[in-house]
């Protein structure tokens, strides 16, 4: 091993965003992003426009927005001024209008970044407003569980505007406010919270301040929002993250190999059977180059030698993933799981298991992320190697 190597780390690591430098492939939302982002700020008049990823477990969607914070903050620090957030869902904040209030609050004083320029009177303003908005949190707290579910005492729209005036008094051009995970609101949340959110929205957007809102959720969602509330999926550009093509898969490959100057080289082959196996998932990709890259740091991967290795590649994903992923499910539904790993289609509806509540067991299994919803009635399992691995067992 030279020197060099023993000194680089790993630069795949599958258990939370993608460092930004290494993030690969999704050119036309990254576009899309930076050229929305560049409109709005530099003309008084535009409006930005709001997005939507949707995207299945383990996509990018989380690694969007870091990579969205990193464009921000450092490919277009020079040219405009952008204050930004990044608000991760959680059933519990979900509960009732005030606590999504309040914890969206707490996300904007707390996990803040800016232009550096600006830093030091953003902060003062954050200071200032974040003063307010907890009397109005100790307010809220004498107020009754009954009053909590009917009222929104906690005013988002008044609080986001005072603070975009202030904002907007100390040249920020633009405020961006990323929701990770938003699915949580229509699966946990108070009835009416995606109408309450979009009324926001669309109030904020008519009294002239200038947030951009980024939120992320599940595919399926789509459909349902469309549905709950048609005006709330208008306010949003849509874009779904897929799988990597073998261009993108290669990418996600090289690309930290390359940043980082590590010696090893994939070979063509090699690459395209890591496409194959992980079916261009980024997750799946990501825990196998972690692997492959304790095992070899440098000179060559052939396609030999990655068959060789494959097998405990395999295992170990097994092991670390997708154990924990049968023992989410409870033993009714690990039945299913079973039964539906050894069904021809990989595409299936809960008709095509035996048994009552079938419908119910499909929904909860896709609420653990288990199964992929499709559409209505339509599912899959979350990855072609999680149904190998249930096929292993005997039923
Ligand atoms: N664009 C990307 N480039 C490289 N790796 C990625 C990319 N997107 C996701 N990954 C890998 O996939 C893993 C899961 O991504 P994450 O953003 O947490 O997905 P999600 O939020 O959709 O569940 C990350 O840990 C990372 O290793
Ligand atoms: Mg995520």
């Amino acid at each position: 091993m030279t020197e060099m190597t023993k000194m680089t780390g790993n630069p795949f690591y599958a258990k939370g965003p993608v460092a930004p430098q290494y993030f690969a492939d999704r050119e036309e939302l990254l576009k899309f992003f930076t050229d929305n982002v560049r409109d709005a700020a530099e003309t008084k008049n535009t409006k930005p426009d709001n997005i939507a990823i949707l995207g299945n477990w383990g996509i990018g969607k989380t690694s969007t927005l870091a990579k969205f914070r990193d464009i921000l903050h450092n490919e277009l620090k020079d040219s405009i001024n952008v204050f930004s957030v990044l608000f991760s869902l959680k059933p519990s904040v979900c509960e009732n209008a005030n606590a999504f209030t309040t914890c969206l609050l707490d996300a904007i004083s707390e996990q803040y970044s800016t232009s550096i320029p600006l830093k030091n009177r953003i902060e003062e303003i954050i200071k200032e407003e974040a003063k307010i908005w907890e009397q109005w949190k100790l307010e809220s707290i004498s107020l009754s569980p009954e009053l909590h579910r009917k009222t929104r005492n906690l005013n988002l729209v008044d609080a986001l505007t005072k603070l975009w005036n202030k904002l907007e008094n100390s040249d920020i051009d633009l405020a961006i406010i990323m929701i990770d995970d938003i699915h949580y609101l229509l699966t946990e949340g108070w009835k009416g919270s995606l109408y309450d959110l979009r009324t926001d929205i669309q109030t904020l957007s008519s009294k002239g301040t200038k947030y951009l809102f980024v939120i992320t959720g599940p595919t399926f969602i789509y459909p349902e929002m469309h549905e709950l509330a048609e005006p709330f999926t208008r306010l949003f550009e849509k874009f779904e993250l897929n799988s990597f093509d073998l261009s993108g898969t290669s990418e996600a490959i090289i690309k930290p190999l390359q940043v980082d100057g590590i010696p090893l080289e994939i070979s063509d082959s090699a690459i395209e059977q890591i496409h194959n196996i992980t079916d261009g998932h980024p997750f799946f990709i990501a825990t196998m180059m972690h692997d492959i890259l304790r095992t070899q740091k440098s000179g060559k991967l052939t396609l030999e030698k990655f068959e060789e290795i494959k097998p405990g590649l395999i295992g170990h994903l097994a092991k670390s993933k997708f154990q924990d992923d049968y023992n989410k499910a409870t033993d009714t539904e690990k039945l299913i799981l079973l039964r539906c790993a050894k069904l021809k289609n990989k595409i299936f509806s809960p008709s095509d298991i035996q048994g009552k509540s079938q419908a119910k067991l499909f929904e909860r299994l896709a609420n653990k992320d288990l199964l992929v919803k499709l559409e209505r009635g339509k599912y899959k399992l979350y990855h072609p190697l999680f149904s190998v691995y249930l096929r292993g067992f005997e039923i």
